[in-house]
């Protein structure tokens, strides 16, 4: 797999949204996903992460594990089989890419962020391989 894929910039603020909740790919692109926190924020109260997950997750299951799981930026070690690629959780000024190849698979693959109540308020967005 290449060392970077095609750029793919979202930022996240304290508003508690990712700034593109749609990206499109070619199965097996390798893209390169760069979250960036422009808020301000402390990360103990408003951090955000990106998580590409399978088409199948119980997306409220795996945020609902993921927040009790701080040590591992809320990503659940029992649901870890689900997750396709992801950064790790972002203070403000901070970020992080992820660069992986699209799945072969076409459809709809969500994203979110794990840290505990974003996802409800609507930080998420999907993965469309077509
Ligand atoms: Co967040």
């Amino acid at each position: 797999m290449p060392a970077n894929g095609r750029p793919v910039a979202i930022t996240a603020n304290d508003t508690m949204k990712f700034s593109v909740t749609e990206i499109h790919a070619k199965p097996g692109e390798v893209l390169s996903v760069t979250l960036t926190n422009v808020g301000t924020t402390p990360k103990f109260s408003m951090g955000h992460n990106w998580i590409l997950l399978q088409p199948d997750t119980d997306l409220l299951a795996f945020v609902t594990a993921g927040s009790t799981a701080a040590a591992t930026d809320y990503k659940p070690a029992s649901l870890q089989s689900k997750i396709i690629a992801s950064t790790k959780l972002l203070g403000p000024g901070e970020h992080d890419t992820a660069t992986f190849a699209a799945p072969s698979k076409p459809g709809s693959y969500p994203f979110l962020c794990s840290f505990p109540g974003h996802f409800q308020v609507g930080m998420r967005g999907m993965l469309i391989v077509d």
